[in-house]
């Protein structure tokens, strides 16, 4: 960083695109005249919000401030498996060039779509979230996102592509190979979820090589919940720089908000395409930026699926600007309102126990846990893998530890079972952390 720039500046000017130029009050009109139009695009042209809106006795018209917003209709996953597979399109599907769907673990998968702009403005934010991260035009990008109808990896692609970038199209999985590319092709970025980096740091060891004598100096890492323990691991075994980003396919995939490597505070969310909200999950009721609640997503610029006050399911709290000062932030995610563990009336999220058992010695950062109701009572197990070399006293140890930090922080009574080195399960994309056998 040159002399005379602060941490949280944020990068020269001219690395800047025309969004990341607007002062807040530029950008708080153009989201007001952005926002008025997607009501009208998706009213005209969606069946579903045709409806929706109706229904809730709305019109596109309704909306004069950015606040008039909160008078229509929440959308929900529900909605848009209602109107499986193409309802909620606003276009023919003669414009639209691609479609990306969620894997779908109950019911239907939730289908989205995108037309040929619609692709470009996901390649610019993209691309804005590379060079958000430190990337630079001319670097080489490996993707080990998943290819295929998951947003992952053709969304972090375009993108690299978009930001002037060499890219690896590794996808998941085959991770000997991936680590043999990595060595030969020298990329200075990797785009993958942090579960899967853990996997091929492993493999890094395997081979016998250090992964900090690596090319790679930045990891953009996202796709699910992780935690700054998570993150400090992760830089000190890679040597890079580790940098959120979030996105859930029905809003767009990857880049509806990303970390800046200068101040690694917590996403920026790209304000100019995006208008977030946070309500509380059960009752809907608005939340004041600062608090805890659930993120809600209108889309601005979106063509083929617009999306009006989507319930994204994941908690966090919306916080003011730093080193893109006119784009809020958002917290980084501590979990889904579906991830959360009701365990004897006490609630946890996965990504608490991932703090505490990555802060305990002797144990790597492979974990799972385990619910089962004999006896009508809940029971949570943890499994955590035992660090290569750990003796059988450093294994008790670790045990009570953790079960006594779960015990003090979160105040749930957990069995911890320290396993063998390389028994669990290694995540290849999104990780399983909860193993859930009660009963319905
Ligand atoms: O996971 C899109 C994506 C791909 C984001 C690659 C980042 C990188 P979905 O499969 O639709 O889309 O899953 C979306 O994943 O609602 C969150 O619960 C979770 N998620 C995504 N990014 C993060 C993150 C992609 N950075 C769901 N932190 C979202 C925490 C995340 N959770």
């Amino acid at each position: 960083m040159s002399a005379g720039r602060r941490l949280g500046d944020g990068p020269p000017r001219e690395l800047l695109d025309a969004g990341e130029r607007l002062t807040r009050e530029e950008l708080l009109d153009l989201q007001l005249r952005r926002l008025q139009a997607t009501l009208r695009h998706a009213y005209d042209h969606s069946p579903m919000y045709r409806r929706k809106f109706d229904d809730a006795g709305v019109r596109p018209e309704d909306c004069r401030s950015l606040a008039d917003l909160a008078h229509f209709p929440f959308t929900t996953k529900a909605d848009l498996r209602e109107y499986y597979p193409f309802g909620a399109f606003a276009v023919p599907t003669s414009q639209v060039r691609r479609v990306h769907a969620s894997s779908g673990t109950t019911g239907r998968p939730t289908v989205v779509g995108y037309t040929e702009g619609d692709i470009s403005r996901w390649s610019d934010l993209v691309a804005r979230s590379i060079r958000a991260a430190g990337g630079r035009a001319g670097q080489r990008v490996h993707v080990g996102y998943g290819y295929g109808l998951f947003t992952g990896g053709l969304g972090a692609h375009y993108g690299a592509e978009r930001a002037g970038c060499l890219v690896v199209p590794a996808s998941g999985g085959m991770t000997a190979r991936q680590v043999q590319l990595i060595q030969d092709f020298e990329p200075d970025i990797i785009m993958v979820t942090p579960s899967y980096m853990l996997t091929l740091l492993d493999e890094f060891d395997r081979q016998g090589v250090d992964p900090r004598t690596s090319s790679l100096r930045t990891g953009i890492f996202g796709a699910e919940p992780w935690t700054e323990a998570m993150r400090q691991e992760l830089e000190t075994r890679a040597g890079l720089h580790a940098v959120d980003i979030y996105g859930l396919s029905e809003v767009m995939g990857p880049g509806v908000a990303s970390e800046c490597v200068e101040t690694k505070d917590g996403p920026h969310l790209w304000e100019d395409h995006f208008y977030p909200e946070t309500v509380d999950p059960f009752s809907g009721g608005a939340v004041a930026d600062g608090d805890s609640g659930e993120l809600v997503i209108t889309s601005l610029t979106k063509e083929a699926m617009p999306v009006v006050r989507y319930r994204t399911r994941d908690l966090t709290r919306l916080l003011p600007g730093t080193a893109r000062p006119a784009f809020r932030r958002i917290e980084k995610i501590t979990g889904r309102s579906d991830d959360m563990i009701i365990l004897r009336g006490v609630n946890l999220f996965p990504t608490q126990i991932e703090e505490i058992v990555l802060r305990t010695p002797a144990v790597a950062p492979h974990f799972t846990l385990h619910l089962t109701r004999p006896a009508r009572l809940d029971q949570l197990a943890v499994h955590v893998e035992a660090r290569p070399g750990a003796t059988p006293d450093d294994r008790d140890r670790a045990a009570t530890a953790i079960a006594a930090e779960i015990k003090d922080r979160i105040g749930v009574s957990a069995d911890v079972l320290v396993v063998d080195p390389e028994t669990l399960e290694r995540s290849v994309g999104k990780i399983r952390r909860v193993i859930d056998s009660r009963e319905a």
